[in-house]
């Protein structure tokens, strides 16, 4: 584990040293809430100033949150940028140009219009059948895999505008690590064409963990020395998506008993999960071909990435910092071609959706 001590001097270094852009997609609520919260704090009032675009889809939430980060951070520019809903890419889409439009009418500092950091927690798991939208995909492999790669990749022109000596950082926020539970369809990846056959709570996770790994290893090597992608477990947190009332009664029944057990055991505490989350963003993981890092706290002790290369630029986390030993799930997935069978799907949805057609295998 790594230590909070450590987790919190490298989070004053992040915060503190230069200017910084951050686009926090799902954070009106939770653990996005509670990093964005985390960055605010640590910026504080003697940072060199932060720029956040929130996106969300209630203005209330938005509204107490971004109120809270200015009493933590009174310099900073909080900006909230409302979505109808992401559960369609063509939400992600249109919530993308609206910030690369502000950012480019008016960079933050004077420079190159830029993002330095992009954390995403949009979604969560529903139980019960699968819900195909309009785009012919998913809901829930929607937000929590497609929405989180068409962000990614539309925000790509701002993320590598970074300047070399800082890589630009992208985070998501699921259940890295979690490859086991289920099998994947390797003839089936989006879940959509059997999903009465396919598609479960446990396949989700399984497809969502295994690709979002192959995608961000694949933008690893596309950009070195350029973006970190770090995809993490968070471990237990009492969020109110434990409330949420769209679960079933056993769930929530369970949930009566246990969560404030768990309270008392095994959950994490909000306040260091928002820590721990936005460590990700800082030199430990860094873009891929970055081996060495010193940083004004000194040098760094550089991650090992989800493809086994020390400092690979792709990482898969526990939510203590530690990277995850998930190599043994992929060998023989990587012989197949698995990675490039991945990202050609998903450019392929990519393609289709934004052609305004709807998707199919
Ligand atoms: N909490 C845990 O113990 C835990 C454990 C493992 C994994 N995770 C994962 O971590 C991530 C964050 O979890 P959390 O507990 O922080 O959840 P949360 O409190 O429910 O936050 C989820 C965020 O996603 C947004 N969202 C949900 N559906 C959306 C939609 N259709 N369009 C746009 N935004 C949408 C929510 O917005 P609204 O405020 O508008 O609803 C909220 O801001 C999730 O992916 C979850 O599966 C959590």
């Amino acid at each position: 584990m790594v230590q909070l001590s450590v987790v919190e001097s490298a989070n004053l270094t992040f915060a503190q040293s230069r200017p910084l852009v951050a686009v926090f997609v799902g954070a009106t609520s939770g653990i996005g809430e509670y990093a964005l919260l985390a960055l605010a704090r640590a910026h504080s009032k003697t940072g060199k100033g932060i720029r956040v675009y929130l996106v969300g889809r209630s203005a209330a939430s938005a509204k107490n949150i971004i109120a809270e980060c200015q009493h933590l951070c009174p310099s900073g520019d909080f900006r909230f940028v409302q979505v109808d809903t992401l559960n369609l890419l063509q939400g992600t889409d249109d919530c993308c140009k609206h910030i690369t439009k502000m950012e480019t009418a008016e960079p933050f500092g004077g420079g190159e219009p830029r993002i330095d950091m992009l954390c995403m927690t949009q979604g969560f798991v529903r139980f019960g059948a699968a819900e195909i939208t309009s785009e012919g995909l998913e809901v829930s492999m929607t937000l929590l895999y497609y929405s989180r790669m068409r962000f990614t990749t539309n925000l790509l022109p701002l993320l590598l505008a970074t300047p070399t000596s800082h890589p630009a950082h992208v985070l998501s926020v699921f259940g890295a690590g979690l490859e086991k539970g289920a099998n994947l369809h390797l003839d089936d990846l989006s879940l959509t064409k059997d999903p009465k056959a396919h598609y479960g709570f446990l396949n989700l996770r399984v497809h969502v963990v295994h690709m979002t790994t192959m995608f961000f290893e694949h933008l690893a090597q596309q950009h070195p020395g350029k973006l970190s992608l770090v995809h993490v477990y968070p471990g237990l947190v009492l969020t109110p998506a434990m409330k949420h009332p769209s679960y079933p009664w056993w769930f929530k029944a369970i949930a009566f008993v246990m969560l404030p057990i768990a309270k008392r055991t095994i959950a994490i505490d909000p306040e260091e999960i928002g820590k721990r989350v936005l460590f990700l963003a800082t030199p430990r993981y860094p873009a891929r071909g970055v081996e060495n890092v010193r940083t004004s706290g000194g040098q760094v002790a550089v991650a090992v990435g989800s493809d086994g290369t020390s400092g690979g630029g792709a990482y898969s986390c526990n939510w203590d910092g530690e990277t995850n030993d998930i190599e043994k799930f992929y060998v023989k997935l990587r012989e197949q071609g698995f990675g490039n069978k991945v990202v050609e799907h998903t450019d392929k949805v990519f393609e289709m959706v934004g052609r305004g057609e709807r998707f199919e295998e």
